[in-house]
């Protein structure tokens, strides 16, 4: 069984103790891929360090919104001339996150900066790492004011309703499922899940976040990702070996790698 992990933070500090050590152990374990993704320019560079140490990490390029404050004026530039390093496969994580009480500038200059980025990917000819948290409305309306259905990407870590991630499908999006649709009070993803085409979805773990159970509030690696591949063979009905073999294929079509 050959495994895609389409978002994971391995730079995470969380790491720092064991980093090579899980790393290693990953491709003997099946996982063939890993996109691992930035959030602010420090984990731009450690992200694109990571690819460019082992074969099987690729790298995602962005602003993750809770980072936007107080960035220099030339970050965008700065974050246009990354994405030309070797091995980014898409622009992200960007998006929306209103979880936190931000002042309305600071939503307001997260809507700026999501909106450059879709910009960017357009640019750039790379899919985009949509984080959308708290503002599923928001994300919506600049996703189609925007046109993303043309630029594609991904949907990461869906928290929202089965309907709007079917719409997010018609736009030629991609829907992100982890460890959280193996919780047992998870009843909006497991619908999610169930109502979404497999040709649709793509794994993920979000790590160090979100294990799934039994690990559930412990450190999370792609390791965990068979829990959640089981999980989504149970929901459809199919088995293990189709849930890993057609999120697969989506993850390396989404990511556009040969
Ligand atoms: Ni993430």
């Amino acid at each position: 069984m050959l495994i895609f992990e389409s978002h994971a933070h391995y730079d995470d500090e969380q790491f720092d103790e064991d980093r090579d050590e899980i790393l290693s152990a990953l491709p003997k374990s099946g996982i063939e891929y890993v996109v691992n993704v930035s959030s602010n320019p420090e984990s731009v560079k450690s992200t694109l360090k990571l690819a460019a140490e082992h074969d099987f990490i690729y790298a995602a390029v962005g602003i993750h919104p809770s980072d936007v404050e107080g960035l220099p004026e030339d970050t965008l530039d700065w974050v246009r001339e990354q994405l030309k390093a070797p091995k980014v496969v898409a622009v992200g994580e960007i998006g929306l996150d209103y979880y936190w009480d931000w002042e309305e500038e600071v939503q307001d200059l997260q809507k700026v900066w999501f909106r450059r980025q879709l910009g960017l990917a357009r640019e750039a000819n790379l899919p985009v790492i949509i984080h959308s948290r708290d503002a599923a409305k928001e994300t919506m309306d600049i996703m189609v004011e925007e046109d993303a259905g043309s630029i594609g990407g991904v949907v990461h870590c869906y928290s929202y309703s089965p309907e709007m991630a079917m719409d997010y499908v018609k736009m030629g999006m991609f829907i992100g499922i982890g460890g959280v649709v193996t919780f047992k009070n998870a009843k909006k993803l497991k619908e999610t899940a169930a109502a979404v085409p497999l040709e649709n979805i793509v794994i993920e773990t979000d790590c160090p976040y979100l294990a799934p159970e039994p690990n559930r509030g412990k450190r999370n690696s792609s390791l965990n990702l068979p829990y959640v591949i089981s999980a989504i063979a149970e929901i459809k009905g199919i088995t293990e070996e189709e849930v890993a073999q057609a999120t697969y294929d989506n993850a390396k079509r989404l990511y556009r790698i040969e």
